[in-house]
């Protein structure tokens, strides 16, 4: 007999075999029971959650002459058996995907006022609905606003976003969701069992990681397991057979990482090159790791749902606990970005390369090495814009401010800030000086300063913003660098606390 995969022999057929979406099976077996039934379902959820699985128990279970306690079909009674038969002509699959042409519909359209042939209802099962063109949801629709008595539609997406809001108005709405790792061992555990193959509990736990959420992919990969290990299935096995590092490895990296150590994190990284593990895979599982770690700092009780083994978690908490978060989220960001990255990069290996490096500098900024460095260029960068801080030299009253530099930064805000501003600036470029907090801007001519008089308050605002001890912008024509410090003191209590004037001429007049 051919081999028929793990996920297809192991379809649910009643809802009690449904894992995961009691919400769901639960609320159609009521319906059933009290015979209150939609003659139009919508079936919404990632990939290989159940939705064609269940689409087709309730397809039989309306249909079958002795339903089971929850509603579902039994299975034994005649229409049962009939409609088990893939060539029966009551349950209608379409697949949208190779079917999502108007004409087809109108076909659809056009058949569905046959009676059924043998069970009571037709049902028609429209797989990946969003693939229908937009003429072939508008024929739908009409069918679907007066459906004959005796036809249910089931439409089912993994794309609810592309369905029309006609459609989805006459559809009762029903949204599978991801299974947990908990619900995916599970199901593991009943196939293993079915086939009668032994296996350790953590490479269920592996492969249910692997799986993401989706049953079909869970046991597809199982699928692969069984054939790659010899004997019982072991988490050694699984881990080589799906390709991914193992979890240890990955957590050394990650460790190296958090801690700057480039040099270890490189030699790492060519291990994993050794054990053929790929690019994007390696990059994705230190962005899990990275996760992890930050759940098992900021949560408590996280392997409740991390499903880590214990061992491993201690050591995920171990390094968690010698990290700042804001260590963590740096790296984060770094791998995030980086798998988005991959997918166009011609050098995945370099790309990786040089994501490690860069995360592994931002850690070592955290350190307290990387912290001296950091507030030394900030106290560099205070004092040249005199802003006292305690301590440094800057915090003289008197030290002496680049105008110039002062004017630069403020052109780079207010340029930011507003693009009509940026012509006039651009234009005209004033000599600069700050005496006794009041900023001097000579400008060429008197004309000049008129035309910057007019977007002044702008360029003041932008000033105090900055530099808030600024209390004055003082806008003259000429060069004026000579001022005594009597005329400052003049201009200074004209100036307020922080008008904006212009004067005429040489400031020396
Ligand atoms: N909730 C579930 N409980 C148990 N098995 C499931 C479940 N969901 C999916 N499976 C398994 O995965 C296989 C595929 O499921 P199904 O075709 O119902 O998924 P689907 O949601 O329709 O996926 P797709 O969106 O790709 O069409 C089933 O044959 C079954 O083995
Ligand atoms: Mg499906
Ligand atoms: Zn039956």
């Amino acid at each position: 007999m051919a081999y028929v995969s793990l996920y297809r022999r192991f379809r649910p057929q009643t809802f009690g075999k449904v894992i995961g979406q009691g919400h769901i099976t639960r609320t159609l077996g009521n319906q059933l029971k009290s015979g209150n039934i939609s003659h139009a379902y919508l079936f919404t959820g990632s990939r290989g959650t159940g939705k064609t699985s269940v689409a087709k128990i309730f397809a039989r279970a309306v249909n079958c002459l002795h339903p089971l306690e929850d509603g579902s079909p039994c299975g034994e009674c005649d229409i049962c058996k009939e409609l088990s038969n893939p060539a029966n002509l009551d349950i209608l699959e379409i697949d949208a995907a190779s079917n999502n042409g108007v004409d087809e519909i109108r076909n659809l359209r056009d058949n569905v006022k046959y009676m059924p042939v043998i069970a009571k209802y037709k049902v028609y099962i429209v797989d990946e609905v969003h693939m229908l063109s937009a003429a072939a949801f508008n024929a739908l629709l009409k069918t679907l606003e007066e459906p004959p008595e005796h036809v249910i539609f089931i439409l089912a997406t993994t794309e609810v976003q592309k369905i029309p809001a006609t459609i989805l108005s006459r559809c009762m709405r029903f949204d599978f969701r991801l299974l947990t790792i908990d619900e995916l061992v599970k199901l593991l555990m009943n196939a293993f069992d079915g086939i009668g193959r032994k296996y350790e509990h953590d490479a269920l736990v592996a492969l249910a990681q692997a799986g993401q959420g989706s049953a079909r992919d869970t046991l597809s990969l199982a699928d692969m397991c069984v054939s790659y290990c010899e004997g019982e299935i072991t988490y050694e096995q699984v881990i080589d057979a799906l390709g991914i590092c193992s979890p240890e490895l990955i957590l050394n990296m990650t460790e190296h990482i958090l801690k700057g150590d480039v040099d270890s994190a490189l030699h790492e990284l060519n291990d994993m090159y050794k054990q053929g593990k790929s690019i994007s895979g390696i990059s994705r599982e230190i962005a899990g790791m990275l996760s992890n770690i930050s759940y098992a700092k900021n949560c408590a009780g996280a392997n409740s749902f991390l499903k880590l083994t214990v061992d491993m978690y201690e050591r995920v908490r171990k390094v968690a606990a010698d990290v700042e978060n804001a260590k963590i989220l740096h790296a984060m960001e770094v791998f995030c970005y980086l798998d988005g990255e991959l997918r166009y990069s011609s050098l995945p290996k370099v790309l990786l390369e040089m994501s490690i490096i860069k995360a592994c500098e931002i850690s070592s900024d955290f350190t307290q090495d990387g912290i001296l460095k950091r507030i030394k260029a900030l106290e560099e960068r205070a004092e040249g814009m005199a802003l006292p801080i305690e301590g440094s030299k800057s915090a003289a009253p008197s030290a002496p401010v680049n105008g110039d530099k002062i004017w630069g930064e403020i052109i780079h805000e207010v340029i930011r800030d507003n693009a009509s501003v940026r012509v006039l600036l651009d234009s005209y470029t004033p000599s600069c000086e700050v005496k006794d907090n009041i900023l001097y801007a000579y400008f060429a001519d008197e004309n000049t300063c008129r035309v910057i008089q007019t977007v002044s308050d702008i360029i003041f605002d932008a000033v105090k913003r900055r530099y808030p001890e600024i209390t004055a912008l003082k806008i003259l024509s000429g060069t004026g660098r000579t001022q005594t410090d009597i005329e400052i003191e003049k201009i200074k209590n004209l100036a307020g606390d922080g008008r904006v004037f212009i004067t005429g001429g040489n400031s020396n007049g």
